[in-house]
């Protein structure tokens, strides 16, 4: 374990919960936290049989918990069966809330859309139908490749209630990458866009379906579906594609959820991993809608007349958990954002804030960083211009947030009044793990503190043996929860190897690196692999040299992060070239050319931020690149560290270029 993490100052300043914030909370007071605690671990069956009957309607009732006999394929409440988008929709048709709305979605250039819980359950039927009468049953794959809108949500309700897996891909990701997720999964339907709104710009998204299809002479699925957003031009293939409007049209208000079994599928999302293509993560139905919901619940400590933001994209797991699901199961009204928290102006979010009353924020802190960069620039946009009275509860996700990032957000936005959840998960846990519960929890800016109840974590050395307090180790899950990763989409393989490696005792290795301090608050130190976390987005070091080394002129590429103060990490790319190191001009024109390849290949999220040119990359002897050096040289410090291993030491000062 590298010594810096031993280092990191923790922070002391505790925030504990006014009596207001205790006062009905869905978990009051750290004894009932305990409590619930408690009673996981007495009897951790019984724990999950009571919330998974009290939290889901199901259509066959289950009489299995948890099943460990093929672990690490571990299943949950297996006999059991449900419909996840009934639980999200039909349920509030009979309890009082059918008329409440359930999104309020604005739109790029301000305007503002609504759907009652009827009528999102009604769109939800009409697509479901118009997407059965295609075809599609339960069991098939389909992409969803769509702006944030209540269609994007709509549509993945669609697929849940007749049992077709979903795969959303972030709008941002490239034609290729596109191909790449629709091969894997083995869609045969993509649902899409005409194009997508953001800050003014309208970026097409079904030229990069056409693209990803356009395959060996031939389409690699039988139909594309498409949402009419900017009535931007598109090409059209008769027999293939097909747009939303015309598919709803006349397809009645209801459609039967089909019953699943509680294993069967819900959505495989991809993500990066530290080495090889991206991995298809695969989630079960009930399991995993239980855990989102709840978590929702206690995590929001949700209240009947909340607004909920969750400023999240549907193409990352965030707004899989907490737009398109557990938050719809809980019944709560949520805004849907289309654009850019910059555009007309960085005061947008405060502004929507205080437009749409929204009482509970949930965000990056990445851009939270940014916006305070912005207001020190520009006061106007500055949260104290706006009126947020209506906050209540604020909440972090993505990647650890600092303290001085903390503190800002506590008083400016927050207003000293709002408690703050640091939520730390992953794709792979479908929801929230270590968090603050807002009516229990003192808190510590840039500790994300505690581990839900149910859910049993520790820090670890590498036989998984747990590290003494205030050392750095390994992040693990050591009991099984429902909402964890079934498998890797085709690869049993790989989530066996990623995740349950044989020396750590059967626990869940998480990828992170943490240490615990005397109150046994986690603080998350960052990634023990390449993975790269930008602005909030998990990138896979390895994904962008395989795009880099992919271009003729590149003969090798190492990619590193670099802290940086907004986007948490930058990319900086180490490349060396087929012909001799350019400079000046040459090289800023050769720089601009991989970045846009990279955008090209993977999407423009994964540009590099530097470029530096050299004749060889440093690596040991046994020809291993040492990505630890070059993340010394990309931070601009003096290697200082041993280098005898280096097959030549000097290697490291050819890289003074910064592109
Ligand atoms: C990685 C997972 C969780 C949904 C969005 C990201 C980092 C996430 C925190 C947090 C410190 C965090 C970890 C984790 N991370 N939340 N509150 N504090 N780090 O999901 O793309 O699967 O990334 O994000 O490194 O492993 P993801």
């Amino acid at each position: 374990m590298s010594s810096t993490i031993d280092s990191i100052l923790v922070e002391h300043r505790v925030f504990s919960p006014s009596a207001k914030a205790v006062a009905g909370a869905t978990v009051a007071g750290m004894e009932s936290y305990k409590a619930l605690c408690a009673e996981a671990e007495q009897d951790f069956n019984g724990f999950w049989t009571r919330m998974a009957n009290e939290h889901l309607v199901w259509r066959k009732p289950f009489t299995k918990v948890l099943d460990e006999s093929e672990a690490p394929f571990y299943t949950w409440f297996d006999d059991g069966e449900l419909n996840v988008s009934e639980n999200c929709l039909d349920v509030h048709l009979t309890n009082g809330n059918a008329d409440k709305t359930a999104l309020i979605f604005e739109a790029d250039d301000g305007s503002v859309d609504k759907v009652t819980y009827r009528q999102l359950h009604a769109r939800v039927c009409r697509i479901a139908n118009g997407i059965k009468s295609l075809g599609y049953k339960k069991g098939d794959r389909a992409i969803i490749y769509l702006p944030m809108s209540i269609e994007a949500i709509a549509c993945m309700q669609a697929c849940a209630r007749l049992g077709v897996i979903h795969s959303v891909v972030f709008g941002g990701f490239s034609a290729k990458s596109l191909h790449q997720r629709i091969v894997d999964v083995g869609a045969k339907l993509v649902i899409t866009a005409d194009a997508q709104l953001r800050g003014g710009r309208a970026i097409a998204l079904k030229s990069a379906v056409d693209e990803a299809l356009a395959d060996e002479g031939g389409d690699i699925v039988q139909h594309v579906i498409v949402y009419k957003r900017a009535g931007s031009e598109v090409n059209w293939s008769g027999s293939r594609d097909v747009w939303l409007h015309e598919l709803e049209d006349g397809q009645p208000d209801s459609c039967e959820a089909v019953a699943v079994e509680a294993e069967h599928p819900l959505f495989i999302l991809y993500t990066s991993g530290s080495t090889g293509k991206p991995k298809g993560v695969q989630h079960a139905s009930a399991g995993y809608l239980l855990w989102a919901s709840l978590t929702t619940k206690w995590v929001f400590d949700v209240r009947p007349d909340d607004i909920f933001w969750c400023t999240a994209d549907v193409g990352w797991v965030t707004g899989h958990s907490y737009i398109a699901y557990g938050t719809l199961a809980a019944g709560l009204t949520q805004i849907i954002f289309e654009g850019i928290p910059t555009y007309p102006h960085a005061g947008r979010f405060w502004e929507m804030i205080q437009r749409h009353k929204v009482s509970i924020f949930y965000t990056a802190p990445t851009a939270i960083r940014s916006l305070i960069k912005a207001a020190q620039a520009d006061p106007d946009t500055h949260p104290q211009r706006y009126d947020l009275s209506s906050l209540r509860l604020l909440g972090s996700v993505g990647e650890p947030i600092n303290p001085e990032a903390w503190i800002w957000y506590y008083q400016n936005v927050g207003q000293g009044r709002c408690p703050i959840v640091d939520t730390w998960w992953q794709t792979e846990t479908g929801g929230h793990i270590l968090s603050p519960l807002p009516g229990a929890t003192p808190l510590k800016p840039g500790s994300c503190t505690l581990p839900l109840p149910g859910i049993i974590t520790g820090v670890v050395d590498e036989a998984g043996n747990d590290v003494p307090q205030g050392r750095g180790g390994f992040l693990v899950i050591k009991r099984p929860w429902p909402a964890m990763i079934r498998t890797v989409w085709g690869d049993e393989e790989r989530y066996k190897s990623s995740y349950f490696p044989t020396d750590l005792k059967g626990y869940y290795l998480a990828g992170d690196n943490a240490q615990r301090d005397a109150d046994g608050y986690y603080w998350i130190m960052g990634r023990t692999d390449d993975v790269l976390s930008v602005s909030g987005h998990r990138l896979g070091g390895t994904e962008i040299e395989s795009a880099l080394v992919a271009h003729e002129k590149v003969a090798e590429a190492a990619v590193v992060g670099r802290p940086d103060a907004t986007t948490g990490e930058a990319i900086v790319a180490f490349i060396m070239l087929k012909d001799p190191v350019p400079d000046g001009v040459q090289a800023d024109a050769l720089a601009k050319e991989l970045r846009d390849w990279v955008a090209k290949e993977v999407g423009a999220i994964a540009k590099p931020r530097d470029i530096r040119f050299g004749n060889n990359l440093p690596k040991t002897r046994s020809g291993k690149i040492l990505r630890r050096l070059l993340r010394v040289v990309a931070e601009g410090k003096e290697v200082t560290q041993d280098v005898s291993t280096l097959e030549n030491p000097d290697v490291l000062k050819q890289f003074t270029g910064v592109y």
